[in-house]
């Protein structure tokens, strides 16, 4: 049932091309619109939206954070996103206008279950992002999209994290052609951008020896840091999450320029730190930003694993170890950049001896708050 693969959650990163396809199939009509589909929820209801926010739990909040940067790209509403623990207990300020979006794999993550209600006590619309049919959280919702990222059985979520990812772009998009702030020809062509992301993506699947081998140095280290900017922050978390879950390592996630902020502190000799660098392409500045936190790291000691586009001919140089993605506008990055920090983290944690698709502590579906 494991395909051949060692663990579910090998075989699950195998599916995401697959998952990612099956997302997006039959998502735009031949007008070029995106077709969501059990949404019951008018275009003059979607006009009236002034607010969104995006809530959810561990990996599917880091789908959100994604979220909000594209949300607010394309559509030019204010988006917020939070953790559906948090949300509901600090009087979130809500009404009709409000566009809520949930996401959650499993439909019953019970923090953002909570977090729903109170949305929808307090009159906003609500739309789901999930991956299991007639859960409890798409029926309770006002619109549903799902995920086709079929069952995903290891506790440590991959093939959901990219296919949610793939929901929120279509609901971005959706929303900025409901409201005439992008053209069906744009959301096109952004779309089929998207529907060359399988292939881009088993090309890099086919590729990770490096990543694995770079796994079994990496299985004794102390600590792994994360950094990114934009929304290499929310992959870095993804990344930092994934090894806390799976090995039992201390690992944490940080925006890049926070750094000097306080967490440079912590690099000593060796200390490696993962570095999700931004595209070379569109924005640049972004880019040269990540590089010279790459070398303030450096300066300080670090052991650094750059994720870099392919054809990024300079960053090689910051790098210890150096893991190219294939080239990807910005927004869309995160289904690439995320890949090789699953496996790293799958790959640790096997090299520790650790139960990779049932980690201690942890259940597939939180249905307690
Ligand atoms: O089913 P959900 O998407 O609502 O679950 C939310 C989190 O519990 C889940 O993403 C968790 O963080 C994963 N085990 C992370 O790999």
């Amino acid at each position: 049932e494991k395909g051949g693969y060692d663990y579910f959650m090998l075989k699950e990163i195998a599916e995401q091309p697959q998952a990612i396809a099956d997302t997006l199939l039959g998502r735009l009509s031949e007008r070029g619109e995106i077709v969501l589909d059990e949404v019951r929820l008018t275009d003059q209801d979607l006009r009236d939206v002034d607010k969104v926010f995006v809530i959810a739990c561990g990996t599917s909040y880091h789908a959100g954070m994604v979220a909000k940067y594209a949300i607010e790209h394309w559509t030019r509403l204010p988006c917020e996103v939070e953790l559906a623990s948090e949300f509901r207990y600090r009087d979130p300020i809500l009404d009709r206008s409000t566009l809520v979006i949930v996401i959650s794999q499993s439909g019953e993550t019970m923090d953002t279950l909570m977090a729903l209600r109170h949305a929808k006590e307090q009159k906003a619309r609500v739309l789901a992002i999930c991956n299991t049919n007639g859960s409890t959280i798409p029926r309770e919702s006002d619109a549903v999209l799902y995920t086709h990222g079929g069952p995903e059985i290891a506790v440590a979520s991959t093939k959901a994290f990219l296919t949610q990812l793939v929901a929120c772009y279509l609901i971005g998009l959706h929303l900025a052609q409901v409201r005439g702030v992008m053209y069906a020809d744009e959301v096109a062509a952004v779309v089929s951008r998207l529907q060359r992301t399988p292939d881009d993506l088993r090309e890099l699947l086919a590729d990770m020896e490096d990543v694995r081998a770079l796994a079994r140095e990496l299985k004794a280290a102390p600590t792994i840091l994360f950094i990114g900017r934009h929304v290499g922050f929310p992959v870095a978390l993804e990344g930092a999450l994934k090894l806390k879950e799976l090995a039992y390592m201390h690992a944490e996630g940080f925006a890049a320029g926070e750094l000097k902020h306080g967490p440079i502190s912590l690099i000593d000799d060796g200390t490696p730190v993962v570095c999700v660098v931004p595209s070379p392409a569109g924005r640049g500045v972004l880019r040269d930003k990540v590089v010279s936190n790459i070398q303030e790291v450096r300066a300080r000691g670090a052991r650094t694993i750059v994720i870099a586009e392919e054809g990024d001919d300079t960053v090689g140089a910051y790098a210890d170890h150096l893991i190219t993605v294939p080239r990807t506008p910005t927004l869309l990055a995160p289904l690439m950049t995320t890949v090789p920090l699953q496996i790293l983290a799958c790959e640790i944690a096997a090299a520790r001896g650790h139960d990779v698709d049932q980690p201690r502590n942890l259940a597939k579906s939180v249905t307690v708050e």
